[in-house]
């Protein structure tokens, strides 16, 4: 594992001509246009990195962009791996381990989820301030390398109390309040039932989604700071009597895309 986490690091750090961005950003479904954003762009398809895959996910890119965002340096990954996907977690998690590798410090992990909580509307961002791992697996499982992280890494404060602050913050400053709340992970690729949207609620899931816990637990055992963004892109299952698909959720990330570009890219600079 370590080797090949070396190799990828090895290739994208050549590509990127000196440059050592410290911020890394994961952009989730429908996201991924806030990359455009950024000036003096290194672009690398995530097909000509070894180790990566291509994203099969429409709304996905799949491409490492490395570039200026307020004047910092940020890479940003438009598009990520899920494990619905036929993906081992090892291989969804290999992006962020190579992230670390490359001197990322702190990360912004971000997606499109289901609004469990009553106060979301479809549009909302919400700062996720923990998360409930039910996809029934963890990208840890296996002999420990300690060259990547400790054996039993802390989880108490997976999302960084530091980061969410300035992300808080950063909305503050746009004149808007961003919402907290804990995202429930779960396997996919199917959309909930009721009854299981039911069951997250009384678990104490304000949101729902198909990825970031992987990525989240494999960048807290790689000692990253994390920080979470989730596009609220439909009630979810059951809370609105409209059925789901993903052509809505692409469209509500989309509609909400000025105001999450926004406060992203404060995010960068207050984050620095
Ligand atoms: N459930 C799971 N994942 C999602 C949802 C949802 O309702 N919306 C966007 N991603």
């Amino acid at each position: 594992m370590f080797e090949r986490i070396e190799e990828t690091a090895k290739f994208i750090s050549e590509k990127l001509e000196g440059r050592t961005p410290k911020l890394g950003i994961i952009l989730g479904s429908g996201l991924g246009v806030f990359a455009d954003q950024a000036q003096d762009k290194i672009e690398i398809p995530y097909n000509e990195i070894p180790n990566f895959h291509p994203t099969t996910v429409v709304g996905h890119k799949g491409r490492l962009v490395v570039g200026k965002i307020e004047g910092i340096e940020v890479c940003i990954m438009q598009g990520r791996f899920h494990t619905y996907e036929g993906h081992s977690l090892e291989d969804v998690v290999l992006p962020v381990r190579v992230l670390a590798q490359i001197g990322i410090e702190n990360l912004i992990l971000t997606n499109a989820a289901g609004g469990i909580n009553p106060q979301y509307v479809p549009g909302d961002l919400v700062c996720i301030t923990d998360h409930l791992n039910l996809t029934g697996r963890n990208p840890l499982v296996g002999p420990n390398d300690d060259r990547i992280g400790p054996r039993f890494p802390d989880m108490t404060e997976a999302y960084h109390p530091g980061l969410n602050e300035k992300l808080a913050l950063s909305a503050q400053e746009l004149g808007f309040e961003l919402k907290t709340g804990i995202y429930a992970g779960l396997l996919g690729p199917t959309y909930e039932t009721p009854a299981e949207i039911k069951m997250l609620s009384v678990l104490g899931a304000d949101m729902v989604g198909m990825s970031t816990v992987p990525e989240s637990i494999a960048a807290n055992h790689a000692g990253l700071k994390v920080c979470g963004i989730s596009c609220i892109t439909n009630l979810a299952a059951g809370i609105s009597k409209e059925k789901l698909n993903h052509d809505e959720v692409k469209e509500v990330a989309n509609l909400s895309m000025e105001r999450f570009t926004n406060l992203l890219s404060l995010a960068v600079k207050n984050i620095g």
